[in-house]
């Protein structure tokens, strides 16, 4: 018999989810209000926030963005989310959150700022993965870029065929 996936559905209105550009879902959970804010190169910004983020299989992707600010993940609930961590020099690091830490799943992912990131969502029961993240100074879109499949594949050419799969094609 096919077991029946939980209601993926129940968990976004459960947690109050909303789409995310990137793809996926998310809620902003934390912002510091009560400390003084952070001075940046691109102006002032909450010492910390936080989010909630979903993958579905019917939005299995986070596409390729590049953050300015460091950000702790931890994972939660579902199934595993391989990571793509691309940096400046070319260099590409995949690893994957879960809860299988016995097999070298991730519950904690700290990526800092300059870094170019992906994921997604890999095969599994529950048809969802469910993750944190903690980002220091706190999430601005003004130091976020989402990825532009033909930019980052003239930078990256190497890597054509991941940022392919990872962006969304907008030409
Ligand atoms: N990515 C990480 N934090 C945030 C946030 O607070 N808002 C949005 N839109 N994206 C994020």
């Amino acid at each position: 018999m096919i077991q029946a996936k939980p209601n993926i559905q129940g968990v976004i209105n459960a947690l109050d989810l909303e789409a995310h550009i990137e793809g996926g879902y998310f809620r902003r959970t934390y912002q510091s209000d009560h400390r003084a804010s952070l001075e940046t190169s691109t102006g002032p910004r909450y010492l910390l926030t936080s989010i909630y983020y979903l993958l579905t299989e019917q939005s299995p992707v986070g596409q390729f963005h590049f953050n300015q600010s460091d950000i702790l993940h931890y994972f939660h609930l579902g199934d595993p989310i391989e990571y793509s961590l691309m940096r400046a020099d070319g260099s590409l690091q995949t690893l994957v959150m879960g809860s299988d830490i016995l097999s070298g799943q991730h519950l904690q992912l700290p990526v800092p700022g300059g870094i170019w990131k992906a994921s997604r969502l890999m095969d599994g029961p529950h048809g969802f993965g469910l993750i944190s993240e903690a980002v220091s100074p706190g999430f601005d879109f003004a130091d976020m870029e989402m990825a532009d499949r033909g930019k980052l594949t003239a930078q990256f050419p190497q890597h054509r065929a991941l940022i392919e799969k990872l962006t969304r094609n907008e030409g």
